[in-house]
């Protein structure tokens, strides 16, 4: 079925593209709860992620549930990645600093880092934490301070937050009010949008 091509729904996917930040991105490590994946991608459509990173490799990228105009997963662009070196070098190349979650005592809190600049923030396995050759090659670790009985977040809650912190970083810079993608780009993503 061809989609609807009215001037309002044009000026709603401009406007969304307009605020995506092309460098701002989260790399999903075996997630493997599609709830919790699902939570992760609204997320993402929320505060303005154009694409994420999914390396999957002890957990089955999981199945989500159809489509819909309120799912991130069609908003959200996901590249699928096995090799964990060519993944973070892949991003380092491009000037990111990766960062990636966890609780050991060089960990830093996540008010130390500076998400305005290109970053990428590995969340990782509800169970079994990162992979232990990611955390090999990301030495930089950040947590969310927590005050409680309970050790942990949900993973979905986590990269909520984490993202939230990025977002404020970069509202207060005003990046989310010039587009980070140039013109051309942005007309080849309008015409994508559109089709879906
Ligand atoms: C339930 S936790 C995993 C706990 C796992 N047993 C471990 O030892 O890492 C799932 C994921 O949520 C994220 N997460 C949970 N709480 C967090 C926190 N306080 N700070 C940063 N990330 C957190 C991390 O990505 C973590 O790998």
């Amino acid at each position: 079925m061809e989609k609807q091509r009215t001037p309002q729904r044009e000026a709603r996917v401009r406007e969304v593209l307009a605020k995506r930040q092309k460098d701002f991105t989260l790399i999903i490590d075996n997630v493997w709860d599609p709830h919790n994946v699902s939570a992760i991608l609204r997320s993402c459509d929320a505060f303005g992620v154009y694409g994420i990173h999914l390396y999957y490799t002890v957990s089955q990228w999981p199945e989500l549930a159809k489509k819909s105009s309120a799912s991130g997963k069609k908003w959200v662009e996901r590249t699928k990645h096995s090799d964990p070196v060519k993944m973070i070098s892949g991003l380092r190349d491009q000037g990111y600093q990766v960062l990636r979650t966890g609780f050991s005592e060089t960990a830093r809190p996540l008010m130390d880092f500076d998400l305005s600049t290109p970053s990428a923030v590995i969340l990782s396995n509800e169970h079994s934490g990162t992979a232990p050759e990611l955390a090999e090659l990301v030495p930089d670790e950040v947590y969310i301070p927590m005050q409680g009985m309970i050790q942990s977040f949900n993973v979905s809650v986590a990269a909520a937050l984490i993202l939230y912190h990025g977002f404020s970083q970069r509202y207060a810079k005003g990046m989310y009010n010039d587009p980070s993608f140039t013109p051309e780009e942005l007309e080849k993503l309008t015409a994508e949008w559109l089709a879906r």
